[in-house]
């Protein structure tokens, strides 16, 4: 059986239900691209909101971190990532939570205690030191020369904001060397391979912690580690999880692997992470804005190292290790074999997008080096907007060479460029839009309103914390401490309408972001803008900031009804809405 089997299974014995993988981009969370830890989808729940599966729960879950995609060739990082955990919700806590990872270590997978090490919270002046943590590995056989008690890395948060708690990471000794007695968590020789979270508080964006309704367990194991790790090798890609896709590239290209890591390994990752994406529900598709840019980038490096190994770009390569991805994961996955030709368009139209660039641009790129000197943000700016070479392209060519980039200069002309286009195609900022026909166009004039009708019926603390819009309906998420009664939910929703039969006119004006938030202009996720905004009045009842698109007249968009309030996670509500003809 293999490891996601096994832990699934352990866990199920210990009272646990499984629960689904949640797509790889979050279906509510537009503050985050995609999901990179398996505790992510289950946030309103570790808030507090009750689970439909109960207070127990297990899953392996698709994370993608593309915020490293410089260390991908290197034998342990991966842009995509099955992440296994199981989860208390205010059930059972630390003592429980160590027990069932030492027990599925040891009489599981078979390891020995004398490969283990483990690290806890030490304390510092707002959260105690965690001795029942320390006491419980004591007890268990862990020797306290290998237990080593740190602040910094023993707390653990997705972000800024959100769940939090002092955590206890699992060391595994990954050497044949003799097993010294005193752990020393800067020998690499120590991987951590499990983290457990006691997610007991809560942090604010002014940086304070509060304590959570329920203490939670959050735990998380990473399968490609781990894999490697009970297999006995020290390079990911030679583990079952990835020799096969390596193998089949080495048949495509007739080359070794031995003298081809970097390319092989990155095709490889790069190649599981696209069609994971292109698979997945939310339809993305290769773009150059948010999750369209990472996949278009993924695929476009991968191209480059195609071309490398000498594999001819117009041959179906990209088609066969698809599939042999496909074929390895659809049965944890069923989106990969119901999505398997829409995958398989997005690789080849991108494919042949960028071939069609791609040598023009390498010989642009070979002129700008002849010098020897650094490549200029301009360069890189033009190999950018005229090849469609994303900037890291760029910087491994040069670094090739030995040469920089001066990516501060990239960006600085990229920022122009794209204020600039916005102006054109007001689309990029669109927060929950999916995409911008008439009736989504509709629907986010309508968040507004809504938004500015809650200000006025619930009061001027309500703020926007998600939407999501689809053609026939639109979601808001909003802060707010209760259940709307039935009258505040009838007056919001008459005073939606009210606004719609006046005919307001709906104005755009642009300014700078410090212009917009000292005008008092409303706006939900502030880091996500540019420092050129656009500010979107409703007559004179609603001021947002947002990237649009929006009717020119509230008159165009028929009525409003509320469908449904329910609670979306602590302290925030959600209402679904329809606009209709009548
Ligand atoms: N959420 C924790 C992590 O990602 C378990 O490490």
């Amino acid at each position: 059986m293999n490891l996601k089997d096994l832990y699934i299974d352990f866990f199920v014995s210990k009272g646990h239900r499984q629960i689904p993988s949640a797509p790889v981009v979050p279906e509510n969370d537009p503050s985050v691209l995609f999901n990179t830890a398996g505790m992510q989808p289950l946030i309103p729940y570790l808030m507090g909101e009750i689970h439909p599966y109960g207070t127990r729960l297990v899953d392996y879950q698709k994370c993608i971190r593309t915020n490293d995609l410089d260390s991908i060739g290197d034998t342990t990082h991966h842009t995509f990532f099955e992440m296994l955990g199981n989860w208390s919700l205010g059930d059972y806590f630390k003592d429980e939570s160590i027990e069932f990872s030492f027990e599925f270590l040891t009489k599981i997978l078979n390891i020995p205690v004398s490969r283990f090490a483990v690290t806890v919270f030490a304390g510092n002046e707002k959260i105690p030191f965690d001795e029942v943590s320390y006491n419980k590995w004591l007890s268990l056989g862990i020797s306290e020369s290998r237990i080593i008690k740190t602040v910094e890395d023993n707390f653990w948060i997705a972000g800024e904001t959100g769940p939090c708690g002092g955590d206890t990471e699992i060391f595994y000794f990954r050497s044949e060397d003799m097993i010294p007695e005193v752990f020393d968590s800067e020998d690499d020789r120590w991987v951590e391979i499990w983290n457990n979270v006691f997610m007991e508080y809560y942090k604010d964006s002014e940086g304070n912690v509060s304590k959570l309704s329920k203490k939670n367990v959050d735990t998380g194991m990473g399968v490609e580690r781990v894999t490697a790790i009970l297999e006995g090798v020290n390079d990911n890609y030679l583990s079952s999880v990835w020799i096969d896709v390596i193998n089949k590239i080495c048949d495509i290209s007739g080359l070794s692997y031995e003298d081809n890591l970097k390319s092989m390994r990155i095709i490889a990752d790069h190649i599981r992470t696209s069609v994971f994406i292109s698979a997945d529900k939310s339809g993305i598709k290769p773009s150059n804005t948010d999750q369209g840019y990472i996949l278009r980038r993924l695929i476009r490096r991968m191209i480059r190292h195609i071309k490398i190994l000498g594999i001819d770009i117009n041959s179906d390569w990209e088609r066969e290790l698809a599939l042999l991805i496909i074929d390895k994961y659809k049965d944890y996955y069923n989106e990969l074999e119901e999505n398997k030709q829409i995958v398989l368009d997005v690789l080849k139209n991108e494919k042949v997008k960028f071939n069609k660039t791609l040598e023009k641009g390498l010989r642009e790129f070979e002129k700008s080096v002849i010098n020897g000197n650094s490549v200029s943000g301009e360069v890189a700016f033009h190999l950018y907007d005229t090849y469609g070479f994303p900037i890291e392209l760029t910087v491994e060519l040069a670094n090739e060479r030995g040469l920089g980039v001066d990516e501060n200069g990239f960006y600085e002309m990229f920022k122009k460029h794209q204020e600039l286009s916005r102006t054109a195609s007001a689309g990029k900022f669109k927060g929950g839009l999916q995409s911008d026909g008439i009736m989504e166009t509709k629907y986010h004039t309508a968040t507004h309103l809504l938004n500015a009708a809650l200000k006025v019926v619930v009061g001027e603390e309500v703020h926007q914390k998600g939407s999501n819009i689809t053609s026939e309906r639109m979601r808001f998420d909003f802060s707010c401490d209760h259940k709307l009664t039935e009258e505040e939910k009838t007056k919001a929703e008459e005073l939606v309408n009210k606004w719609i039969n006046e005919g307001l006119i709906v104005s755009k004006t642009q300014m700078s972001k410090e212009e917009a938030i000292n005008s008092g202009a409303e706006c939900m996720f502030i880091d996500k803008y540019p420092d050129i905004v656009s500010v979107y009045c409703i007559g004179d009842v609603s001021k947002e900031l947002c990237g649009g698109p929006h009717v020119s007249n509230t008159n165009e968009l028929g009525h409003f009804h509320i469908v449904k309030e329910e609670s979306s996670s602590a302290g925030v509500r959600r209402i679904k809405a329809v606009l209709s003809d009548e």
